[in-house]
């Protein structure tokens, strides 16, 4: 198992809430390096339980990426709102996106992270399994932008049209300078996988930015499309472990 032979927060905790099949949830505000360790932990303790290990570097990866987006965009829209600009707004995202260029470090993360705290920005990701699937939800407290919802949109269906990742990235590497690599990344690796694209969700509900993963271990899975789109029905409080982080210093 991955993680195994390095120190992981809560290492028993997780693994007890793993195996009694209770949903995990953690809320962040950035992705530290001992939540990485986490986040790996958990898939590899969910995977292993109902014997789909190969899985795992998918999954981490495309995970990693849908949180690191949904901090980036916490901390993104604190940043707007500092400098008084309307990041609804095209032009004002425009001339503020123009001031952050080429400012986004690991610095300016944990430090607009730590604001997105104080304000109440939260981003969750939320595991719930069974011997049939894998459902993983990551939201955030940021619409999707207008005009980022289009250009997803297209970069996505760009993105189906190709069969693996090198493919895409040689056709389009050069031009796209990383932006808006991430998501089409994680819908090929899924599709690399067998996965079904449409398993693959970023949507807005209420406010808030979902991204979501759906998993099937057995035929009988069923996506919560449809059926329940939100994806995150209550469960009783006794079947939820929550790990609550703020963000740590040094970490
Ligand atoms: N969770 C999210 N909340 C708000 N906006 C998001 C979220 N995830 C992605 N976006 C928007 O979608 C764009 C594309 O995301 P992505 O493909 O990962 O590219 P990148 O992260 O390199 O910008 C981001 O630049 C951002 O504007
Ligand atoms: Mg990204």
């Amino acid at each position: 198992m991955q993680g195994a032979d390095v120190d992981v927060k809560d290492r028993e905790r997780i693994l007890q809430a793993v195996n009694e099949g209770k949903r995990i949830r953690f809320v962040t505000y950035s992705l530290t390096d001992t939540m990485e360790r986490q986040l790996d932990f958990v898939i590899a303790a969910i995977l292993k339980k109902h014997h789909h290990p190969a899985l795992q570097s998918t999954l981490y990866s495309c995970l990693k990426e849908l949180v690191v987006n949904a901090t980036k965009a916490n901390a993104k829209r604190v940043y707007f709102e500092g400098l008084g600009l309307d990041i609804n707004d095209p032009d004002q995202y425009r001339s503020g996106m123009q001031k952050l260029k080429g400012s986004i470090s690991e610095k300016w993360i944990r430090e607009y992270g730590e604001k997105a705290r104080l304000r109440g920005l939260e981003t969750s990701i939320t595991f719930d399994h069974t011997d049939d699937g894998l459902r993983i939800l990551v939201l955030n407290d940021t619409d999707l932008i207008g005009a980022d919802e289009t250009r997803i949109r297209e970069k996505l269906s760009e993105g189906m049209s190709y069969d693996d990742l090198l493919s895409f990235y040689m056709a389009n590497g050069d031009q796209t300078e990383g932006e808006g690599m991430g998501l089409v990344m994680n819908l090929l690796l899924l599709k690399g996988e067998e996965i079904d694209p449409a398993l693959f969700r970023i949507g807005n509900i209420d406010g808030k930015t979902m991204g979501r993963i759906e998993i099937p271990f057995t035929e009988n899975f069923q996506s919560v499309r449809g059926k329940d789109p939100r994806g995150w029905k209550d469960r009783p409080a006794e079947e939820t472990i929550n790990l609550n982080f703020t963000t740590e210093p040094g970490s």
